[in-house]
């Protein structure tokens, strides 16, 4: 049998590894390969005994026990424990009251899943920009995409970031909207001391394997803040006879787990900072910017690239990203996109056959010209611009490990000349012009 478990632990790093030639170029990377896999979740005793008693007990017994420990931790009202995010989502729209034909106003940038939980409850999505900083919803956007069919704004907290609720919620309260969630990022993220998931009028979130709350495979959960928009979601499933169900094993491994997110948050929090502290003295890159009374989650890490500061504002940005990635991917720090394409540009959005000859989208008389994304500069900008840490933050990685990642980022900030070379010898496409991904 063949365990995760490494064969040796990191190197000590040290200051003069930043110093040394760029592996790229034939030096040592900064992380060999045989250290670069990190582990997560963690399974202990108590997870593998939560399942077993899972198994010889009532599968609903398990799930009830999940849904009521995890809504008492997030602080919502009610909750209904599901089999994925992209089910939790549709959920809560239904319960929230979205009906056939609803516009519900969506950031354009996220995963695919949040846009077509709104098709699965038969409302149109209506794509806005994103905010240059946070790179969550643009407020003002939203309130410009507003008409009298808007049922709903479904705020992403992309990365782990909350969105800018409070005026969010304003805005709601302004023109009588309902304000949805996509929280599958933002497991323990708050605002003002209030967890994501209970910030809405109800909210989904994802629970599956890439996210800093894993049940185990796939999972997830609906939030609704009051009795009506529950009873009327539990309704739909009884009406439809729709099972979207949480399975007790997972339930079970949730419930353990759950006791041990506060530490695994601790340990991201403190990476975080230490990674962001450190970027900031390099010129070349930028960590994220954390509102004063927010809590990041750090489900992803999003790094902004400034090549003015290194002197290489001449070339195309996306080609100095491309470049800079292939140069920390060797040093051993998996720097990627996540996303490469505004969702509005990905196939079910441009040719919106729905759940057959275009429904919902008959249901509207919009001509979908805002389905272009031309109409996103401030997304195209962002995904030309930036790279993402993603299981390797999230993960509750060493110490040692993230003082690695630093001094990778160091090294290659201190190599213009190398960037600049890679970024002009080859061709790097802006990423929206490939085919949509997934993740
Ligand atoms: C922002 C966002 N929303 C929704 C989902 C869908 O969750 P699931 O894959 O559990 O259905 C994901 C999954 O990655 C996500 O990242």
């Amino acid at each position: 049998m063949q365990t995760d478990f490494p064969a040796l632990p990191l190197p000590w790093p040290t200051d003069d590894m930043a110093q040394q030639e760029l592996a790229h170029l034939g030096g040592n990377p900064v992380i060999g390969h045989g250290f670069r896999k990190t582990l997560f979740p963690v399974i202990t005793k108590e997870d593998v005994l939560q399942m077993q008693i899972s198994i010889l007990r009532n599968h609903s017994n398990s799930e009830a026990q999940f849904t009521e420990d995890y809504r008492n931790y997030v602080g919502a009202k009610y909750a209904i424990a599901t089999a994925s995010g992209t089910s939790a989502l549709h959920l809560a729209l239904v319960g929230a009251g979205v009906t056939p034909g609803d516009e519900v106003i969506v950031p354009c940038f996220t995963f695919i899943a949040t846009a077509q939980a709104i098709v699965a409850a038969k409302g149109i999505p209506v794509f806005v920009d994103i905010d240059p900083v946070n790179y969550c919803i643009d407020v003002a956007a939203v309130e410009a995409a507003i008409t009298p069919r808007t049922r709903a704004v479904m705020p992403v907290h992309v990365h782990g970031l909350p969105a800018n609720m409070p005026a969010l919620r304003q805005l709601c309260t302004k023109h009588g909207l309902l304000l949805v969630e996509d929280a599958s990022h933002a497991h323990s993220a708050a605002i003002d001391g209030t967890i994501c998931g209970a910030l809405g009028d109800a909210a989904g979130q994802s629970l599956m394997a890439d996210k800093n709350f894993p049940v185990g495979g796939e999972g997830g959960i609906a939030f609704f803040a009051d009795e009506a928009k529950y009873k009327r979601a539990r309704a739909f499933l009884e009406e439809t006879g729709i099972d979207y169900s949480m399975s007790g094993i997972v339930a079970a491994f949730g419930i353990s787990q759950l006791k041990r997110l506060p530490y695994y948050d601790a340990i991201r929090q403190r990476n975080a900072a230490y990674l962001t502290a450190e970027l900031a003295k390099t010129g070349l890159f930028t960590g994220p910017e954390v509102p004063a009374t927010y809590v990041h989650a750090y489900n992803m890490y999003r790094i902004a690239l400034h090549p003015a500061a290194v002197g290489l504002d001449d070339l195309p940005i996306h080609a100095v990203k491309g470049a800079v990635q292939e140069l920390l991917v060797a040093e051993g720090v998996p720097a990627r996109e996540w996303q490469n394409k505004p969702i509005p540009g990905h196939l079910p959005f441009q040719n919106r056959q729905g759940f057959g000859q275009g429904y919902p989208f008959t249901l509207s008389q919009r001509d979908f010209s805002e389905y272009s994304l031309d109409r996103f500069p401030n997304a195209l900008k962002m995904l030309a611009s930036t790279l993402t840490l993603c299981r390797e933050l999230r993960s509750p990685v060493e110490t040692e490990r993230i003082q690695s990642y630093a001094l990778a980022f160091h090294k290659v900030a201190a190599r213009p000349d190398a960037i600049r070379k890679l970024a002009t010898e080859n061709t790097y496409p802006l990423p929206y012009e490939r085919d949509g991904r997934l993740g």
